[in-house]
């Protein structure tokens, strides 16, 4: 299954719409659901409207219906191995998952290396603060 995600990644990276930075991101995104949404950056002429394609692969879901929570992302950029996620993305994946995640990155010899959302952000700022 991670080998399929991360493809999907690499696959809707192809689409990104980078005018500015010229540096795509693809991602895919796998729901309890066992559904598995993509979406890619999308940059902007106003430069912090831009959207990382992370946010843009949940967004597609909830958009779809998705109401399960995440268990997995791959995340691949044809320009850089080992593309981390956004401080603004993480807090994006936390919001949708309710255990801990899998983040999936691709190292330097091609090989999917798992990582996990607490690694990246151990302490998360999570709707039950809220009440
Ligand atoms: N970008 C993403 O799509 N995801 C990230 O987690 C980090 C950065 C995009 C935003 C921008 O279009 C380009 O990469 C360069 O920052």
């Amino acid at each position: 299954m991670n080998k399929k995600l991360f493809d999907m990644a690499v696959s809707a990276s192809s689409n990104a719409y980078v005018p500015y930075s010229h540096f795509s991101v693809g991602a895919a995104v796998l729901f309890d659901s066992n559904k598995i949404y993509t979406g890619c950056n999308v940059e902007n002429s106003s430069f912090g409207l831009t959207l990382c394609a992370e946010r843009n692969a949940i967004s597609t879901a909830i958009a779809a219906g998705e109401k399960g929570n995440i268990k997995a992302i791959a995340i691949s950029s044809p320009n850089s191995k080992m593309c981390y996620p956004c401080g603004a993305c993480l807090q994006w994946m936390s919001e949708f998952c309710s255990h801990d995640m899998e983040i999936i990155l691709e190292n330097e010899n091609c090989e999917p290396v798992t990582f996990k959302l607490s690694e990246f952000l151990p302490y998360q700022f999570r709707k039950d603060r809220l009440i």
